[in-house]
């Protein structure tokens, strides 16, 4: 009878049925995520146990990060965030989560749902887990390594050199000018990465290269974002591919073009081995290690997209904040005009010595850090000890690093800009251990060292040669969105040329 009337209702609204029935199975996932589910006994919101929804909903928003904070400040270092995702706001976590695995155990991989594949779907060294990562690894270390960095040092101050003369340029033209200091640096980190990367200059200083570079870059993150959607319910894909813009993705494929002519050009017509870039290291290495053409396009993506925007989103948060705080600016100052007698001095060498000027850099990484999120990454089948406690298998964990540097529980005065904390005792008791801007363990920043050298070296030239005013509107400058990068507002500036000291 039962069997009879359902049989009768599917012929007369199949859609009625099947709508009930993935209503159901709903329900189910949700009862299951709530109160069955091993991650129950972990704090957090109902809602956020239930579904993913909340935390994509904050992704698209631009506020995961913000969210995420109020969480951890709610609930404690550890909060659910999704019905299988933990997020840490702690300096233990770092090891647990992204640490050397302990003889004999398995490390966590990547969230490939977080991170998505890479534009022609070979492995590259940022999404790549196990040998193939370790293969790339080995092979861009010596790109990478203090000699290569050494050798690479006059190709860096050359663009250095060109950011001053372009600004200098911009000031005798019109002393009144206001220039958007945030695409200016990007310009610098995006010129300086094309050259280490493909072994030619993108000319964009010299404004005469194609500035699609930059804002593709950013694109393609905030469409990675919302793909997102699909990579967690990929019955979803259709809708989240509809969302994105046909500009972006027209975008994105000629991004991908030129990066691929590039390569193709540096390795068939210009096979020069002695260039300090990364593709005369890479081929110049053993068989054993070599990449694949596609390969290459990927990687080189790859460090078009890591090397620029965060190296760059340092320096404007460092002079942004230094312009809020005068006195730090007046410190910084006088360090380097103590430090050189002339402009052509500034080197990679001193600079690493010069303690305000690295406190500084290090306080703008911590209040300002690049890459804000937290980096999914899913504990292995048998699970993981993480701060001491057992975390069940095929969980995605991470450490929020802006919840993490802006936990009182972790610094001193968190939200404020201190660059003095990384040198007096005064602050002896913040938890330096949690801050790794660079992440930590065996994929962490392979470009850490090009990054210091480079923000040093970019930062002590400007400081050096130019007095900057920060114009009212810029003030609030911080409020931004976060897609995995931050979306910068423009930093407006006038400057005048310092007057050498007497
Ligand atoms: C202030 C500047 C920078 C910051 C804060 C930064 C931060 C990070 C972070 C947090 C990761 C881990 C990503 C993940 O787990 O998915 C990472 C990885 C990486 N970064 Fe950077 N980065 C910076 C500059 C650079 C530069 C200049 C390069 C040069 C190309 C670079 C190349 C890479 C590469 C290749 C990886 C992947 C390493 C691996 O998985 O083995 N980064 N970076």
């Amino acid at each position: 009878m039962l069997l009879q009337s359902a049989s009768n209702l599917l012929h007369e609204s199949p859609l009625l049925v099947f709508s009930t029935a993935i209503f159901l199975l709903l329900v189910m996932q949700v009862v299951r995520d709530l109160f069955i589910n091993p991650l129950t006994k972990y704090p957090g919101p109902w809602f956020a146990g239930a579904s993913r929804i909340p935390q994509l909903y904050h992704t698209f928003k631009g506020d995961l990060i913000h969210w995420v904070t109020s969480l951890h400040v709610a609930y404690g270092d550890v909060v659910r965030v999704a019905p299988d995702e933990l997020s840490y706001a702690s300096g233990d976590a770092w090891k647990g989560i992204y640490g050397h695995a302990a003889v004999g155990k398995k490390v966590t991989e990547k969230d490939t749902r977080f991170y998505g594949p890479s534009f022609n779907g070979a492995p590259d060294i940022i999404r790549a887990n196990g040998p193939d990562h370790s293969r790339f690894r080995r092979n861009f270390s010596h790109a990478f390594s203090d000699r290569a960095l050494r050798d690479q040092q006059s190709l860096i101050c050359n663009y250095v050199d060109m950011l001053v003369e372009t600004l200098k340029a911009k000031i005798k033209k019109d002393s009144k000018e206001k220039v958007n200091m945030v695409r200016m640096f990007n310009l610098t980190t995006f010129d300086i990465m094309g050259d280490l990367t493909f072994g030619d200059s993108l000319d964009l200083l010299l404004g005469t290269g194609d500035t699609n570079w930059v804002s593709a870059v950013f694109s393609s993150m905030k469409t990675n974002a919302l793909r997102r959607l699909g990579r967690y319910w990929p019955w979803t894909a259709f809708i989240a591919q509809n969302f994105i813009p046909r500009v972006l993705k027209q975008q994105a494929i000629a991004h991908y073009k030129a990066s691929q002519a590039r390569v193709d050009k540096r390795i068939d017509h210009n096979p020069d081995l002695k260039k300090p870039d990364i593709w005369g290291i890479v081929m110049n290495q053993k068989e054993d290690l070599r990449l694949s053409r596609t390969e290459m396009y990927a990687n080189s993506q790859v460090f078009m997209v890591a090397g620029t925007e965060t190296t760059a989103t340092t320096l404007s948060g460092l002079l942004y904040n230094l312009l809020m705080k005068p006195e730090t600016m007046d410190k910084i100052v006088e360090e380097i005009l103590d430090t050189f007698e002339k402009d052509s001095d500034i080197e990679m060498r001193p600079l690493e010595h010069m303690k305000y000027l690295n406190a500084c850099i290090e306080e703008a990484l911590r209040v300002y850090p690049p890459v804000p999120v937290g980096l999914p990454r899913i504990t292995p089948d048998d699970g993981l000890l993480i701060c001491g406690k057992h975390v069940p298998g095929k969980t995605a964990v991470s450490v929020n690093q802006w919840a993490t540097y802006h936990s009182p529980k972790n610094f001193k005065h968190a939200d404020d800009f201190i660059p003095e904390r990384w040198i007096d005792s005064e602050f002896a008791s913040d938890n330096k251990a949690s801050f790794q801007p660079f992440s930590f363990g065996p994929r962490n920043c392979l470009g850490r060292n090009l990054a210091y050298h480079e923000m040093r070296l970019i930062l002590a030239k400007v400081l050096y040669n130019f007095e900057f005013t920060l114009v009212p509107e810029s003030i609030g400058w911080e409020k931004q969105n976060t897609f995995f990068l931050w979306e910068k507002n423009e930093l407006v500036v006038q400057l005048k040329v310092r007057e050498a000291r007497r």
